[in-house]
This record gives structure tokens, C-alpha cells and sequence, in this order.
């Protein structure tokens, strides 16, 4: 039991990401005062883990914060939500300062980041982390997003610098070598602050929405092979272990690859991933993630159609029935070139994932207007090269594309991308027409080019729908022939007198 402050950090909650965080933390050489609210969990990590000391066991909340240094840096790792708010609240009647930081580094709606931050203002300092990796990435090396006030951002840097996951500063790639013990020396760390309240928790939020949609377009290349090309999953792996070589390269593309070929351990000479039942979980943050591009207005809609693949998969049962009662083309197997279809998936899936990120980045980009942020474009790229589940050569070029020009409009206008779409899109809209025509769900990639493909539209549909709009409910419309931000009301037939009015400044109507 410490007497005494003698840790420069406290975490709070010992599930698998606290307990590795805290390791991770110590490895690099700072004292970590741990507390779980079942004590027992707290010694058994302990008893486990603690051989170098870095770890100070603490059994109540009281003894927590007594152990360690002021201004106190308390990091939550607990189930985003009410959780989060409880423990903050016992901290504060167990006595922590106004100076005191605490973190949440937990998966966080942002408005609660930003809410807490003022709630608990005369208590403590609130500030809100995102943290990426899984259990590996808290252990050896995380991706970090720190938003909040920028001086507790001072106290937190060395810390975050220290364990956050590394990439070659020449080359971006990801540094590597995990060892407990032995953390990597040398490298650019993949943290950076953010922004002030929300902003961190934020831009984790929509690093998932883009991690749901990367796992979707990977998820449709595997099922178009398996389903029109009859490719059994070792042999599909491979083609993603090919994948992984050149601008796919990932740690998704990479950790698909190990699953597809992942014997079954139930049954001889078959497949794990042929014996996982075909409907999908999801805590959150995806929905959020879309939730805010329809609330700013922003077309993320390759990001949200993953959030709704997800959803159908779940109706598993439905689908079921459904697929006996509702009727699709008859020849489903592939009969052109099986390596030409494998190319132009790979195509498909590129293209489509540059149209996600672009989607990703603009909803930031609008977020930050809505919120007074000012984001890095590039910097928020840069600490995604290493660390997180999205993590991709294809960030670099990100980088390189933000850094060449920071207030790029959207992703696919930067010269490098927009080069890349060019060459890949007759392959792209060829995959889109063979799932159609052979009944194959491909929503993501049928949903991003339908994206490309309204972005690249001088002219869309748009005018007949402001007149049926005007029709029905006289809510004005703009004319070509006229400057922008006037509107017109047009006299609809049932009077049978058409005559224009024009109506000064009026938004829209009603
Ligand atoms: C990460 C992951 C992590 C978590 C996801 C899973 O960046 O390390 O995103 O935060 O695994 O939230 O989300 P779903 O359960 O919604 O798939």
C-alpha cells in the first residue's frame, strides 16, 4: 500500500485496454499507480505483471489518488458512457484537485468530451483522448487523439509521445517490434494534439467510421470472390497477402490475409472464417460517425452504408426466409477471366476506399467549423500511418496530399488521388456491373462510386426535385439563369397561370 505520491500517473479501470495501456505506460519507464473497482482483478495484474515495479497497486480510490504526483494525471479506461461520468464523480468526492488532468482515453461521444469538460470545470482539468490499436496497440503501441485545453495537453505530451506507436520519419511505416520490456526507440510517434474539447474524441470517432467502412469494402472483395468465383478462403487469403504488398498494403489487408487462411479448429481441412455465423456486431461510434454527417449535411454515404451492411446482416433470420422467396439471376458463377475479376476487385476496392477517406475528411473538415476547431489535415493523417486499426501505407500519400495543400477540398482533387482513380475506375465500375448483374450484394463499392460519381456531376437531378419540392409545398427554388441566393416561387398549373415571383433572400421556403 503506497504511503506516499510516488507515481507520475494513475489508471483507473483493468480491463484488457487498461491493463495493457498501463504496461505500455510503464515499459517507458514511468511509475503507474493502477486501480480496478473489483480489487481482485487489480491484484491478479499485479501478481502477473509487476515483476520491474513500475505498477503501484492501489485497492481504493483514496489510496489512488494519494499515490500519485500532483498535478495529477489520472487516466479512465472504462465503457464509454455512464461509466465514465460515475467514476469522474467518485475522483472528485474522493478529493482530487482543480489542476488535476483526468483522461478519458475510452471510445467517447465527443458532445460528452465537450459537456464533462464544462461540468467538471471548477473540479478538475477533463480532457479526452482517443486511443487505436486494440489490445495490441495499447500494449505496444497505440494511436493517440488528444483534444482539450491546450495547457493540460503540455502536461499529457511526454506520456503519449512516449508510448504512442512509431513510424519511420523517412518512409512513414509503421516501427514494429514488440517486446514487453523493450519499447521501440527512435521514430515519429503517431500522437498529436488535436484540438480543444471534443476534438480528439472526434476525430477517433470518425477514424472508426472509416475503420466500419474499410472492413465492409474488404469484406465485399472476399465475398465477391467466394461468391461469383468460387474461391475458397486460403486461396482468397492469398490474393490479400498480394494485395498487402502494394498500395493496399494495411493492417487490415494484412490481418484478413492470417484470417482467410485460418484452418478451422472443429473440422479437418476447412476454414475458420467459413463456420463464423454472417451477422455483425457494433458498439457505436460507425452510427455516430454518420449521425453527424447527416446532422452537417455531409455525404458520407460509403461510411453510413457500412454502418446499414452491418445492420443487414443482422436480420440473419429475415434473410434466411427471404432468400427462398425473392429471386435474383439464375447463373451466378463468374465465366470471364478469374485474374482479370480478381484485378478489378482489387480496383473496386481501392477506389472506393480513397472515396471513403475523402468522406471521412471532409465531415472533419466541416465538424471543425461547426466547433471552431482547427484541424490538421495532414498531422491527423501522419499519427494514423502507425498504431491504429486503419493504419496503411495509403496514409502516407494522405499526409503528402494534406502537406502539398492544407486547405484541399476533398481528398479526390489532390493530383496523386485523383491520378489513381483515373487509372483504377473502368475496373471499379466493372465489378459494380458484374455484382448486379449476378445478384451479388457490393453495397459499399456500389455505394462510393454512386459518391464519385455524383461529386464529379456539374449537374444532378437536384433541379427537378427543388420544382417538385416548389410544387407541393412552395418552397422556392434558385434558377440557373439567375445569381445565387435568389429565389423563385413558380404559380403551379391548378391555377393554370404560370407567372415567377421572385422572393427576396428567402432560404428556401418553408
Ligand atoms: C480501435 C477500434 C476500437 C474498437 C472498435 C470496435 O480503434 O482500436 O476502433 O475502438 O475495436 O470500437 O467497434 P465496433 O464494436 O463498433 O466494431
Amino acid at each position: 500500500m503506497p504511503q506516499q505520491a510516488i507515481a507520475d500517473v494513475g489508471l483507473i479501470g483493468l480491463a484488457v485496454m487498461g491493463e495493457n495501456l498501463a504496461l505500455n505506460i510503464a515499459d517507458h519507464g514511468y511509475k503507474v499507480a493502477v486501480y480496478n473497482r473489483t480489487t481482485e482483478v487489480m491484484k491478479k495484474f499485479i501478481a502477473r505483471e509487476n515483476p520491474p515495479g513500475g505498477l503501484v497497486g492501489c485497492e481504493s480510490l483514496k489510496e489512488f489518488v494519494a499515490a500519485i504526483k500532483k498535478p495529477r494525471k489520472i487516466i479512465i479506461l472504462v465503457k464509454a458512457g455512464a461509466a465514465v461520468d460515475a467514476v469522474v464523480k467518485q475522483l472528485i468526492e474522493t478529493g482530487i484537485d482543480k489542476d488535476d488532468i483526468v483522461v478519458d482515453c475510452g471510445n467517447s461521444l465527443w458532445t460528452d468530451t465537450i459537456r464533462r469538460e464544462k461540468e467538471y470545470a471548477d473540479k478538475c482539468r477533463f480532457f479526452g483522448s482517443g486511443v487505436s490499436g486494440g489490445e495490441l496497440g495499447a500494449r505496444f503501441g497505440p494511436s493517440m487523439m488528444p483534444g482539450g485545453h491546450p495547457d493540460s495537453w503540455q502536461h499529457l505530451k511526454p506520456i503519449w509521445e512516449a508510448v504512442a506507436a512509431k513510424v519511420d520519419a523517412a518512409t512513414g511505416k509503421p516501427l514494429e517490434d514488440y517486446a514487453p520490456g523493450k519499447p521501440v526507440i527512435g521514430g515519429v510517434p503517431c500522437t498529436a494534439y488535436i484540438g480543444p474539447n471534443g476534438a480528439g474524441h472526434y476525430v477517433k470517432m470518425v477514424h472508426n467510421g472509416i475503420e466500419y467502412i474499410d472492413m465492409q469494402l474488404i469484406c465485399e472483395a472476399y465475398f465477391l470472390m467466394s461468391h461469383l468465383l468460387r474461391m475458397p478462403a486460403n486461396e482468397i487469403g492469398e490474393v490479400f497477402t498480394q494485395w498487402n504488398t502494394g498500395e493496399l498494403d494495411s493492417y487490415l489487408i494484412q490481418i484478413t490475409a492470417d484470417i482467410l487462411k485460418q484452418p478451422d479448429p472443429k473440422h479437418e481441412g476447412k476454414f475458420f472464417v467459413d463456420y463464423v455465423l454472417d451477422t455483425a456486431g457494433q458498439k457505436g461510434t460507425g452510427k455516430w460517425t454518420s449521425t453527424s454527417a447527416l446532422d452537417l449535411g455531409i455525404p458520407a454515404n460509403a461510411i453510413a452504408e457500412a454502418v446499414f451492411a452491418r445492420c443487414l446482416s443482422a436480420l440473419k433470420e429475415e434473410r434466411v426466409v427471404a432468400s427462398k422467396q425473392l429471386k435474383g439471376p439464375r447463373v451466378v458463377a463468374y465465366r470471364g477471366k478469374k485474374d482479370d475479376l480478381i484485378a478489378a476487385i482489387r480496383d473496386a476496392l481501392y477506389c472506393s476506399k480513397i472515396c471513403a477517406y475523402a468522406q471521412g475528411f471532409q465531415l472533419m473538415r466541416e465538424a471543425q467549423k461547426e466547433y471552431n476547431w482547427k484541424l490538421h489535415f495532414a498531422e491527423i493523417a501522419s499519427i494514423w500511418r502507425g498504431g491504429c486499426i486503419i493504419r496503411a501505407r495509403f496514409l502516407q500519400k494522405i499526409t503528402d496530399a494534406y502537406t502539398r495543400n492544407p486547405d484541399l477540398v476533398n481528398l479526390m482533387l489532390d493530383p496523386y488521388f485523383n491520378e489513381q482513380i483515373q487509372q483504377a475506375q473502368e475496373n471499379w465500375r466493372k465489378v459494380v456491373v458484374v455484382a448486379a448483374e449476378k445478384g451479388a450484394a457490393a453495397p459499399a463499392f456500389m455505394s462510393a462510386l454512386a459518391y464519385y460519381d455524383g461529386y464529379r456531376s456539374a449537374r444532378l437531378p437536384a433541379n427537378l426535385l427543388q420544382a417538385q419540392r416548389d410544387y407541393f409545398g412552395a418552397h422556392t427554388y434558385e434558377r440557373t439563369d439567375a445569381p445565387r441566393g435568389k429565389f423563385f416561387h413558380l404559380d403551379w398549373p391548378e391555377k393554370n397561370r404560370p407567372q415567377i415571383d421572385i422572393i427576396p433572400g428567402s432560404g428556401g421556403g418553408h
